[in-house]
């Protein structure tokens, strides 16, 4: 008999392969799960949608969320079972919902971090709204995009205020192109964000939880080739400027699993793209780093539900503030800022549960990433996406690139350290 049943949700869209490789990896590493002297009895079910009373109790402790930066019924439900049910769930869904691209440029600029100069533009087109002609005619000035295109400075990107799979996003290298796509963005609001070109690397770094993965990225690459198999390209203080970025980001907006994009120019660091709510997961893009993407699930995930860790509910950024006034050099401050990210985030505790309750994760990845299980996981997703005369070709792709994985990672544990 379990003294306790620790109940995990996956809320979950399109998503094929990670909830297979995740299911089956839980269902193993929890088998037999102690701590404190008390035996947890670990349940992972994917959360259904349906109509609910206020009312009704949630009998999840933890839910991983796919779904609420689009699709309100499952946020509406997950902010529920937030304010009334104390669930934890990732990614705090009142910051998703309200802090865009746009906000968290301006907060990041606030705590000194190197964000390209970066303007907003009044919406080329409306949709037709009762007080709308009363508005523009009083308050909005006529403006000349040529002077704002000069101000900002070309090359820059013009991309939407609120982000999200590339839509939307163009290279504008002068006026004519400028005219061009502010002509075709519609009602769309947009940033003017100056290029960081040509740089030296673009580095998406994955954060879930305290766990940072750094990837050389290829924007120009096929899909399947963006997320490059490098390992060890960036010297220690880069790793530690990009995991403390990723941390400061993360923890200001009570995001677990967040990814940060930053291109390096000139030696500097500098974070274009980091309000990504529900980063890929999937074997098709991340192939090579999709163990290490399922391993820091897992850990993050039964260490939230296993210990409880109360979800913080709301966002408490004076602390960064402070520290953002402080008469500091920005590296120091990145790292307090850092500091607070580790409290929040317990990493100390987390680190110590990793080594005392999930030591034997290493073992049993290694051998699952190997199995028929995973092969037909990766083979589905492929199947979900290519045209059929590539699903083989496809899948014999990914899995090796996986195999390159277990044979260079995965049969040392991951290099991260937890
Ligand atoms: N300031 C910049 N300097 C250089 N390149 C940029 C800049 N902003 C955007 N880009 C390029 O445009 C691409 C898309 O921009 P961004 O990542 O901001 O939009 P997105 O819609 O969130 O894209 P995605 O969902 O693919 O991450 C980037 O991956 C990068 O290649
Ligand atoms: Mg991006």
């Amino acid at each position: 008999m379990a003294d306790r049943t620790v109940n995990i949700g996956l809320s979950l869209g399109a998503d094929i392969c990670w909830p297979i490789a995740y299911e089956s990896l839980f269902e193993q590493v929890t088998r037999g799960f102690e701590l404190d002297g008390r035996r947890l009895d670990f349940r992972c079910e994917r959360v259904t949608i349906e109509p609910f009373d206020l009312r009704q109790p949630v009998k999840y402790d933890l839910v991983i969320d796919r779904l609420t930066h689009w699709y309100s019924i499952s946020r509406e439900w997950i902010k529920k079972a937030i304010v009334l049910n104390d669930l934890y769930v990732y990614n705090n869904p009142w910051s998703l919902q309200s802090n865009e691209k746009h906000t968290s440029y301006c907060a990041m600029m606030r705590l000194g971090l190197p964000i390209p100069d970066t303007w907003m533009l009044p919406a080329k087109a409306y949709e037709p709204s009762d007080d709308l002609q009363a508005t523009l005619n009083k308050y909005a000035r006529l403006f000349s995009l040529e002077e704002v295109g000069d101000r900002v400075g070309y090359p820059f990107f013009m991309k939407p205020y609120h982000g999200g799979g590339w839509r939307g996003v163009t290279r504008i290298g002068d006026l004519a192109d400028l005219r061009r796509a502010y002509d075709a963005s519609g009602t769309d609001v947009m940033n003017l964000q100056k290029a960081v070109l040509p740089y030296d690397w673009f580095v998406r770094c994955v954060g879930l939880g305290p766990q940072m993965r750094k990837v050389n990225y290829d924007p120009s690459a096929p899909l399947h080739d963006r997320y490059r198999m490098d390992i060890d390209f960036l010297s220690p203080e880069d790793r530690s400027i990009l995991e403390d970025m990723t941390l400061t980001i993360n923890a200001f907006f009570g995001w677990d699993f967040n990814s940060c994009e930053a291109l390096a120019k000139d030696g500097v660091w500098h974070p274009i793209d980091f309000a990504n709510a529900c980063p890929d997961s999937q074997v098709t893009s991340l192939h090579y780093h999709f163990p290490w993407l399922i391993k820091a699930n897992l850990r993050w995930s039964i260490f939230c539900a296993a210990t409880a860790k109360p979800m913080r509910k709301t966002m408490d950024w004076a602390p960064f503030y402070a520290v953002a006034d402080r008469d500091l050099p920005f590296r120091e401050k990145l790292h307090e800022y850092a500091k607070i990210a580790h409290e929040r985030f317990e990493t100390e505790r987390f680190r110590d549960f990793c080594r005392t309750k999930l030591g034997h994760l290493d073992e049993l990845a290694y051998e699952f990433f190997g199995s028929a299980t995973l092969r037909d996981a990766v083979r589905q997703k492929v199947t979900a996406l290519f045209p059929e005369h590539e699903v083989e070709e496809f899948t014999e792709l990914f899995w090796q690139r996986i195999q390159t994985w277990r044979e260079q990672e995965g049969a040392r544990g991951d290099a991260d350290g937890f």
